[in-house]
């Protein structure tokens, strides 16, 4: 006979999703899901107070969708980087392992609260992007755009947390515990982003490298192209769903400010990050920085 014994992983995932659960009643009662400081509340100028609160229970559940996304992406190269250290460095070898293991975990708790929130919200709720497909044709990249990328995304995750405990104290309690918990896991992912992307990029020739910042650029066009997509079917649905009549003109404004808190909270909380511009400065060429600052200069 052989008795079941559960991972310490998997009883951290148990613990997490108990956490997750004690605090169900805690979606439905009045609080933010995310901080002012991230969805720019000050940008949705026609809404009351209660309506930007349900902005931020709506951006909050894209939140979750929007990292179940980038971490299917990450753990896959991830794992691909792992083969480099498999007959060398144990250490790195070892931590790209438990580097893949949380973001499996992050995905499970994502699915989990995207679940949690769609049973207190009304419904037509929208998300419509395969995180398998965004693999594929992010993984086409080369590595050096697809570490940049993940750089940015995994340095932004403290600015987030940041926003969540300094400036707001009406963010829920299961909100403040996501990013806390993540960014924990995810600044030890950004030292080892860091470290691939260096290692990496002293591998590279100087024209794989100058074609790498041009993938980058397109890489954060297509998190833009996402971003986009998602503004317009989270406007459509909180139109649908605020209770009121909202003209055309407004509906267009609630878009455009649904677009505004998405590229800050998913492209340049990170790029304004010193950490990023300081690790990709040391790698890059001055014209190939000013591209990328082109680049996201357009995104506004
Ligand atoms: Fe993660
Ligand atoms: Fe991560």
């Amino acid at each position: 006979m052989t008795a079941v014994i559960a991972p310490p992983q998997s009883q951290r995932y148990a613990r997490s999703v108990e956490a997750s659960k004690r605090v169900r009643w805690d979606v439905e009662a009045a609080h933010k899901f995310l901080p002012d400081g991230l969805v720019l509340a000050d940008a949705f100028t026609t809404l009351s107070p209660a309506e930007k609160r349900f902005v931020s229970q709506i951006q909050g559940r894209t939140y979750a969708n929007i990292f179940g996304l980038v971490e299917r992406f990450i753990n896959a190269k991830v794992l691909e980087l792992s083969h480099d250290h498999w007959f060398g460095d144990q250490n790195a070898l070892e931590a790209l392992v438990r580097f893949s293991d949380e973001e499996l975990k992050h995905q499970a708790l994502f699915r989990r609260i995207d679940a949690m929130v769609g049973d207190v919200l009304p419904d037509g709720y929208r998300f419509d992007v395969d995180a398998n497909a965004v693999a594929h044709a992010v993984l086409g990249k080369s590595t050096w755009a697809v570490l940049a990328l993940t750089l940015d995304i995994e340095l932004f995750t403290q600015t987030h947390y940041l926003e969540s405990i300094d400036h707001d104290a009406g963010v829920s309690e299961l909100f403040k515990d996501v990013f806390l918990f993540h960014w924990k896991e995810e600044s030890q992912h950004a030292i080892l982003d860091e470290l691939e992307l260096v290692r990496h990029d002293g591998e590279v020739t100087a024209a794989q490298r100058d074609r790498a910042v041009d993938e980058f650029i397109e890489l954060v066009a297509a998190v833009d192209g996402i971003l986009q997509a998602q503004a317009k079917a989270d406007a459509a649905y909180f139109v649908a769903t605020c209770g009121r009549a909202v003209g055309e003109a407004e509906s267009r404004a609630i878009e455009a400010a649904f677009l505004k808190s998405y590229r800050w909270q998913y492209i340049h909380s990170g790029a304004q990050q010193p950490r990023f511009g300081k690790v990709l400065s040391s790698l890059i060429t001055d014209p190939q920085g000013q591209r990328i600052q082109a680049a996201l200069a357009t995104l506004q």
